[in-house]
């Protein structure tokens, strides 16, 4: 039961307490016996000090109650709002798990302005990758290089890979080699073929980074077309430490450099003197790509190793090196030719850069190594 209290109690003057003249209370909530006090004690103390204690008593007995609804009426509030926002996240969750629409990371960038996949972990499902894949029974090549010293990295090299890469597919090793006795004997599991190739002893380091590209072109017209439907050309001085498996596949995938990513494009480090084939003015750029994994069909991997090495020999007839060798031409290249996926830096890291928090997965590594050292 609800009255108005206050203002039907006569000894009050009402008008002195405004603020509560029309304060609903329920009647079981209130102190009878204070009630009853007032009640006697007004007919003899109107008017008198204690009259307006016992007021004051009745004020704050009356705040009280008030109090006390607010805060159970706060505490609901919260709780309903707690319930709501975990119901609507825990929805969320589950459209972003079971709808293709939507992508599962939103701390970092998924999608290019040219609409293709950045790939992260966390973005995509790789048994229906994988389902899909199988379906067309393709075969990969990965491409190496192991020049001079570089075939110390061999056997790490493909003791991970055989863990690691391209899992379940028929896969073709092309090393390239000027030092075949060197290449350890390393067990290949079933459907997996290593191929040697020889290649000439560059003298210098910078030789062999940029015949990279005439080679992948010579050698591709003459055997990997026969061989494979994918091609993937990596580093030699790196290790697989994670899955790398079929969303690196597409027409033509490059892996943004971990140095550059989330960076303003005026500190890529491209070629920047316009003499060089490999020359890209500042004002354009979508992200600089490292050469150390890149991946495509044979026919778009033969075309961008043909148009790198005819730049690398138009700026050799000129006398000029481009200043990250192959790698600035290849930026170049996808200038104007978009690559149909963009792989996160997880396909080329390095642990001197630590593990910043988007950094999921570290599927593809860097073996530390002397440069001096290696290279004479
Ligand atoms: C370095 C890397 C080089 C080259 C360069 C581009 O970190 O070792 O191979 O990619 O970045 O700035
Ligand atoms: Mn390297």
């Amino acid at each position: 039961m609800i009255e108005y209290q206050l203002s039907t109690r006569a000894p009050f003057s009402t008008s002195s307490l405004p603020s509560l003249e029309y304060e609903k209370v329920s009647s079981q909530s209130c102190d009878t016996k204070l009630h009853a006090a007032l009640e006697g004690d007004s007919e003899h103390f109107v008017g008198t000090r204690s009259m307006t204690i016992l007021r004051k008593m009745e004020q704050v007995k009356i705040l009280r109650v008030k109090c006390k609804k607010y805060a159970v009426l706060t505490v609901t509030s919260v709780l309903l709002l707690l319930v709501v926002v975990y119901t609507s996240f825990h929805i969320s969750n589950n459209i972003n798990i079971q709808s293709p629409y939507v992508p599962r990371r939103t701390d970092v960038n998924v999608l290019t302005t040219w609409l293709a996949p950045v790939i992260w972990e966390g973005t995509y499902d790789y048994e229906i990758l994988n389902e899909q894949f199988k379906k067309g029974n393709h075969s990969i090549g990965l491409i190496i290089f192991a020049i001079k010293k570089y075939t110390r990295f061999l056997k790490d090299f493909l003791a991970t890979a055989e863990l690691y890469f391209m899992q379940g597919h028929r896969v073709h090793y092309y090393i390239f080699t000027d030092r075949p006795q060197d290449i350890p004997n390393i067990a290949l599991k079933e459907n997996r073929f290593l191929h040697v190739i020889r290649s000439k002893p560059y003298k210098r380091w910078q030789d062999i980074l940029f015949q990279r590209m005439k080679n992948i072109e010579t050698q591709t017209a003459k055997q990997f077309y026969k061989e494979v439907d994918y091609l993937v050309s990596t580093d030699i001085d790196m290790k697989f430490n994670d899955h790398v498996g079929v969303e690196v596949l597409g027409n033509l995938a490059a892996t943004i450099h971990l140095g550059f990513y989330g960076k303003h494009r005026t500190i890529f480090s491209y070629e920047r003197r316009q003499i060089s084939e490999a020359y890209i003015p500042w004002n354009e750029g979508d992200f600089y790509y490292s050469s150390a994994f890149y991946a495509g069909t044979v026919k778009e991997i033969y075309l961008l190793a043909k148009v790198c090495a005819e730049g690398i020999e138009k700026d050799k007839k000129k006398g000029i090196e481009a200043i990250w060798h192959e790698e600035s031409h290849f930026n170049k290249y996808l200038l104007y030719h978009k690559p149909t996926k963009v792989l996160s830096p997880e396909y080329t890291w390095d642990n001197n850069f630590g593990t910043p928090s988007y950094l999921k997965k570290k599927r593809f590594i860097a073996v530390p190594k002397n440069h001096n050292e290696i290279r004479n």
